[in-house]
């Protein structure tokens, strides 16, 4: 029997497979999130994401130098305000946590590149994205406060400002705002496709910013089921001026991040949000997978699909 094609051929050594190898994973390819907590002492320890922590501003201090230790030269903030209230007023104060944050990695490591998430749910004592009236969401009101929070991070020196909130026109409103107020070099990596996800549960406890009436976000975040909506929600960014494009949550995305890859040239990132990243912890904990094969695998089919960046709760870990 003749067999043609033996594919076998191409895989039989580890010297013929590192040759053909078409993606890699590097130090470069990752930012690290961190959550900075404005009422702590010390870091502690979030039950649902085993190896996180919720930082102090001293704490913060150990953890950059610890995540430059293995190479990574970007982060992710996050910030959990002591108040919060109906209009997030921390999320825009000079004094905010995630203000503060920005102007101590600035200090300890100027090289290290900041980008900090703009959304208000961390910071409005209801948990929403935005502003809240009798009807809703009212988007054009929390497009305004948006601005304000993108300008104060500016002004603390942040490189990157990535809203992730899902408001209509949020890039184009950021963008001016930046621009008006002489921030014209400070970039705009717009979480332009984000699902209504059930992965971000973790998170909702992390940030304390879980919606606490009419449940869920839906009406601003994406159904998981649309594709063609990802391609309107990526061309609005781009047309307003995005610097970079994110898709969000990541591994059960992919073929939304080719087809993004396929139509823009625009750098795109994932977020292997903090459920995918729970969820093999905990397998892993169990013993029913490796860890480190199931990250790294993970890792490779996002550079397959075509990404710059990926945002990981793993990403010390990984590279530790
Ligand atoms: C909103 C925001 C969320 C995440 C990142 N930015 C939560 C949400 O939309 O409910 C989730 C990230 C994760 O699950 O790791 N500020």
């Amino acid at each position: 029997m003749t067999v043609k094609h033996r594919y076998h051929r191409l895989r039989n050594t580890p010297a013929i497979r590192a040759l053909l190898q078409e993606n890699h994973v590097t130090k470069n390819d990752f930012v690290m999130p961190i959550f900075v907590h404005e009422g702590l002492e010390n870091k502690e320890a979030i039950p649902s994401l085993p190896g996180i922590y919720q930082h102090s501003l001293s704490s913060l201090t150990e953890e950059i130098r610890d995540i430059q230790a293995v190479g990574i030269t970007s982060v992710l903030l996050f910030g959990i305000p002591k108040n919060k209230d109906e209009k997030g007023k921390q999320a825009y104060a000079n004094k905010g946590i995630v203000q503060q944050a920005i102007r101590h990695i600035k200090v300890q490591a100027p090289e290290m590149l900041v980008i900090a998430d703009c959304c208000l749910c961390e910071y409005t004592d209801h948990g929403h994205c935005g502003v809240i009236t009798k009807t809703g969401l009212d988007n054009d009101e929390t497009l305004k406060l948006l601005q304000k929070t993108a300008v104060s991070y500016a002004k603390a020196g942040v490189d990157i400002v990535a809203p992730s909130g899902m408001m209509d026109g949020m890039v184009g409103a950021i963008r001016e705002a930046l621009d008006i107020a002489d921030f014209e070099k400070v970039s705009i990596l717009s979480y332009a496709v984000k699902y209504a996800s059930a992965f971000y549960g973790p998170f909702r406890e992390a940030a304390g910013s879980g919606a606490h009436f009419f449940g869920d976000r839906k009406h601003h975040q994406m159904n998981p089921s649309q594709r063609n909506e990802a391609f309107l929600e990526a061309q609005q960014d781009i047309d307003e001026g995005a610097d970079f494009l994110m898709v969000k949550p990541a591994s059960h995305y992919v073929d939304i991040i080719r087809d993004l890859k396929n139509t823009t040239e625009l750098p795109l990132a994932a977020y292997h949000v903090s459920g995918e990243y729970a969820m093999i912890k905990a397998a892993a904990a169990v013993g029913i997978l490796d860890e480190r094969d199931a990250f790294e695998e993970v890792f490779v089919s996002l550079k397959r699909a075509g990404v710059s960046m990926i945002v990981s709760y793993y990403a010390k870990a990984y590279l530790s």
